[in-house]
């Protein structure tokens, strides 16, 4: 049987390079495609390295419809997987018009073409649908609640439109992934995260902390009614997200989806403090961090994490890496990115 091909949209950047590697050892032909606004060619020379092949790349804008429809032309697309957008809070609140301009056009512009192609979509959405969840764990029945930014309102209407294209148009059917927490990289340490700019997320302000290149550390918030009074998440590892992708994408296109459209958590099911986090990172790394305590950051929930069991049933998928691996792994990422910079100085 042909290798069947899978579109990764923001294939580039931090998940969608994972998920590039793990499609390309399961067996599928990836065409990556990225307009590089957010990341530059570290993470694809590393998938290239990874694999020992380059995989196919094409630099192009998914608002830009043409490209798109030339795209599908081009490459004989099976199914896609959709990363490319804008995912920072604190710009989407600041300038939400860019926003809305770029993760939904891009969207629509995707599924209209797909629509045309008969080809499967899996929207990567996030945890951040469900808000303060009123009971925990959530499962993909927990209310959605009201976002509290632009981005996290992309992600709900995004996850709208395509449940509403699902069920009036026959030839598209479509999972929507809603990550928990994702961290960690690839075991090789040629893969990881890149934030441009100071991070907004915990894991890459640790390990820039733990490098050297900030000078400590901000926990938001100890006051809140959680054990040891930080926030609750759940962590999910690089790898084991980037394994979801490939099981989810093997259920689409070997025609085993129940419904034309389904939603699956990809978390751990166990949450972990962000104290509990930094002390593990001192811990597996064997180092200790300069961290103080401030006030709690404007639109963090108190307490998120996932009842990933439908994702067993269905996908036959569950997170295996441990957090103590994932932190490790973060680190050896760091790492290998200072030793680069000082190749390069
Ligand atoms: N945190 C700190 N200090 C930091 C950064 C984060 O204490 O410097 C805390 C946060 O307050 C939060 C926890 O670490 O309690 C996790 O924060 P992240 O920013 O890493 O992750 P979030 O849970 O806020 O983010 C998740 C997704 C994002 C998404 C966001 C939307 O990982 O991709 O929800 O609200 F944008």
């Amino acid at each position: 049987m042909s290798k069947k091909t899978v579109l990764v949209s923001g294939g580039a950047g931090f998940i969608g390079s994972h998920v590039t590697v793990e499609l390309s050892q399961a067996g599928y032909d990836v065409v990556i495609a990225d307009n590089f606004s957010n990341c530059d060619m570290t993470c694809y020379d590393g998938v290239c390295q990874i694999l020992g092949f380059k995989p196919a790349l094409v630099e192009m804008d998914f608002c830009d419809k043409a490209a798109v429809a030339d795209l599908f032309e081009r490459y004989p697309i099976d199914a896609v997987i959709h990363f490319a957008a804008y995912k920072a809070v604190g710009e989407s609140v600041a300038d939400p018009l860019k926003y809305y301009r770029n993760n939904l056009a891009s969207f629509v512009n995707l599924l209209e073409v797909a629509r045309e192609k008969g080809c499967n979509v899996l929207f990567s959405s996030s945890a951040t649908v469900y808000g303060e969840a009123d009971s925990l764990p959530v499962t993909e029945q927990s209310p959605r609640k009201s976002a509290t930014s632009p981005y996290g309102n992309t992600k709900q209407m995004c996850e709208d439109i395509l449940r509403d294209s699902v069920a009036a148009y026959p030839s598209l059917k479509g999972i929507a992934l809603r990550y928990f927490n994702p961290i960690g990289a690839h075991p090789s340490a040629l893969i990881g995260e890149l934030p441009r700019g100071v991070p907004n997320n915990l894991v890459p302000f640790i390990t820039q902390t733990a490098i050297g290149k900030r000078e400590c550390l901000s926990i938001f918030g100890n006051d809140y009614p959680t054990p040891d009074g930080t926030c609750l998440r759940d962590y999910i590892d690089i790898v084991d997200l980037a394994r979801a992708h490939v099981c989810a994408v093997r259920r689409m296109l070997d025609g085993e989806m129940e419904e034309p459209y389904e939603i699956y958590n990809i978390g751990t099911g166990r949450p972990l403090s962000v104290l509990e986090l930094v002390t593990t990172f001192e811990k597996v790394n064997n180092l200790k961090l300069n961290y103080k305590y401030a006030p709690r950051r404007d639109g963090d929930v108190v307490a998120i994490w996932a009842d990933p069991s439908l994702a067993l049933t269905k996908l036959g998928w569950k997170a295996e890496r441990s957090t103590e691996e994932t932190l490790a792994s973060a680190w050896a990422w760091e790492k290998r990115l200072a030793e680069a910079a000082k190749m390069t100085e």
